[in-house]
């Protein structure tokens, strides 16, 4: 018989007819009460067996962690936190969890740090905390695609494997198939690339952006979402070496709708998920509410997780130029008390996490959007400003997160373009297509990239990016 998931039972009428649950058991308690979890919601449904009517050895076989098919009728509970419960007809052992082996993993009924929980990453999925984290992922990475196509735009698959560096940072993770003990050498001795797989040097892509800039050439308005990969040597809790970004691009767009379709987009994808992740939303709050409470006063946010999210939904983000933001950075106490590790003393400088969370978290106390960047801080394409120092960039800041998003208005004047690329010491060879669309028809087109972990990072109130993410990759880890 079809068994129905623990979500749709939890929302059932109590009635006569036999349902079917499969899941995992979470605790059995006095022989007599199983909290069963299907991974459907955070919530278990509570199947309630007569001791009497089974035998010992099949009683010994309920611990926790095995998995369980019951049979039975559903019921108004008895008792307190749940409106329904099974009354068990019939169960029936699916796969053994042996308790010994049980109370070694993270799957034993007690706290355990995320910390073990990344450690047994393979079982994470069964713990309330990754398993309402991963819910909310899920419907955020729906939300994204239901956004874009509600708007018009169409879903483009950008390359993972590429010959050029997007962001011109040289963070890539190379991709060869040589037998790394025999490389084929050239006359100098250097490594001999013509013989590889491409004919080339080939890295996983750091962005989509380039040739999401040409589909948006031709289609208009397309957006990427996908895997994208930095060989930066970044140990924080907001880096990952391999991440998904969302990448829209819009030709005809500017910098301003840029920083408007942003806010939109942003604004709309929090709102699907605390209309559609409640449950999971209040776990997650409670969990965050009780982290707070063990940290000083002055590093409590003093809002509950889902205020947070209706804060950033109802309020405006500050759009500030970065030449504004340097000036408030300078005049700051912490700049003046010598608190920032990376002190502000003139334009140009690159500003750090700690200097966003300022601006965010203590100065305009909303998400800010900084625009016009000094040129040199950031990459080769975007539009330059006719001041001719500053480019049309922009960044997204948020509460405790700091830059969620990137992104900028491009550089469409070919010659401007080939300029930057050569002084820029960018191999003009690999980019010819990308200077390419610049000749035919070339408009102002603008985009930017999400990164989706840090967004899931502020809707679920985590604090480390290695806990929103199945398998996190980062330096001397890639177990999984
Ligand atoms: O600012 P970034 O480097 O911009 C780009 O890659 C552009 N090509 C995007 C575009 O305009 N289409 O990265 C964009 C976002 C950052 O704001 C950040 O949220 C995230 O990607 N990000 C990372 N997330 C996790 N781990 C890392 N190592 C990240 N690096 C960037
Ligand atoms: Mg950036």
């Amino acid at each position: 018989m079809q068994h129905i998931e623990i979500k749709k039972l939890l929302q059932m009428e109590p009635s006569l007819h036999t349902v079917n649950v499969k899941g995992w058991v979470r605790s059995f308690r006095s022989n007599r009460f199983i909290a069963l979890n299907d991974g459907s919601t955070i919530n278990n449904i509570q199947c309630v067996i007569d001791f009497e009517s089974y035998d010992k050895e099949l009683l010994d076989r309920i611990t926790v962690g095995s998995a369980i098919h019951v049979a039975g009728v559903l019921k108004e509970s008895q008792g307190r936190g749940q409106a329904v419960e099974i009354e068990v007809k019939e169960i029936e052992i699916l796969g053994d969890a042996d308790t010994e082996e049980v109370k070694k993993t993270i799957l034993s009924p007690k706290r355990h740090t995320l910390e073990t929980l990344r450690e047994q990453a393979h079982l994470r999925a069964r713990t309330n905390t990754i398993g309402a984290v991963m819910r909310v992922r899920s419907a955020l990475s729906f939300a994204i695609h239901k956004y874009f196509q509600e708007n018009g735009f169409f879903h483009m698959h950008s390359p993972i494997l590429t010959a050029s560096d997007a962001e011109g940072a040289g963070e890539m993770f190379h991709v060869t198939n040589f037998d790394l003990d025999n490389l084929p050498k050239d006359e100098n001795g250097k490594v001999d690339h013509s013989k590889d797989f491409f004919g080339k040097t080939a890295n996983l892509t750091v962005s989509g952006q380039l040739e999401a800039e040409t589909y948006a050439m031709g289609l208009g308005k397309v957006y990427t979402f996908g895997p994208t990969f930095r060989a930066e040597n970044s140990n924080t809790t907001r880096h990952l070496a391999e991440f998904w970004m969302v990448e829209p691009e819009v030709a005809f767009y500017d910098l301003d709708n840029n920083m408007d379709l942003a806010e939109d987009f942003i604004k709309y994808v929090i709102k699907y998920a605390l209309e559609h992740c409640a449950d999971d939303l209040a776990f997650l709050e409670e969990r965050l509410n009780k982290e707070e409470q063990n940290k000083p006063q002055s590093e409590r946010t003093g809002m509950l997780l889902r205020e947070k999210l209706q804060f950033v939904i109802e309020n405006t983000f500050k759009r500030v130029s970065y030449t504004e933001a340097i000036d408030i950075l300078k005049d700051s106490k912490p700049n003046k008390k010598g608190k920032f590790k990376y002190p502000i003393d003139a334009w140009g400088a690159d500003l750090q996490s700690e200097h966003e969370r300022f601006l965010v978290e203590k100065h305009f106390k909303k998400p800010v959007i900084l625009f016009d960047y000094p040129a040199d801080i950031k990459a080769f394409y975007m539009r330059l400003n006719e001041d001719g120092k500053t480019v049309r960039a922009m960044d997204v800041l948020f509460p405790g997160i700091g830059e969620i998003v990137g992104g900028s208005q491009r550089e469409e004047r070919y010659d401007v373009l080939l300029d930057k690329v050569k002084n820029m010491g960018i191999d003009e060879k690999e980019v010819w297509w990308y200077l390419d669309i610049r000749k035919f028809g070339s408009v102002t087109h603008s985009g930017f990239g999400l990164g989706f972990e840090r967004l899931v990072l502020f809707v679920t109130g985590m604090t480390n990016i290695r806990d929103v993410i199945p398998y996190p990759r980062y330096p001397n880890h890639l177990e999984f």
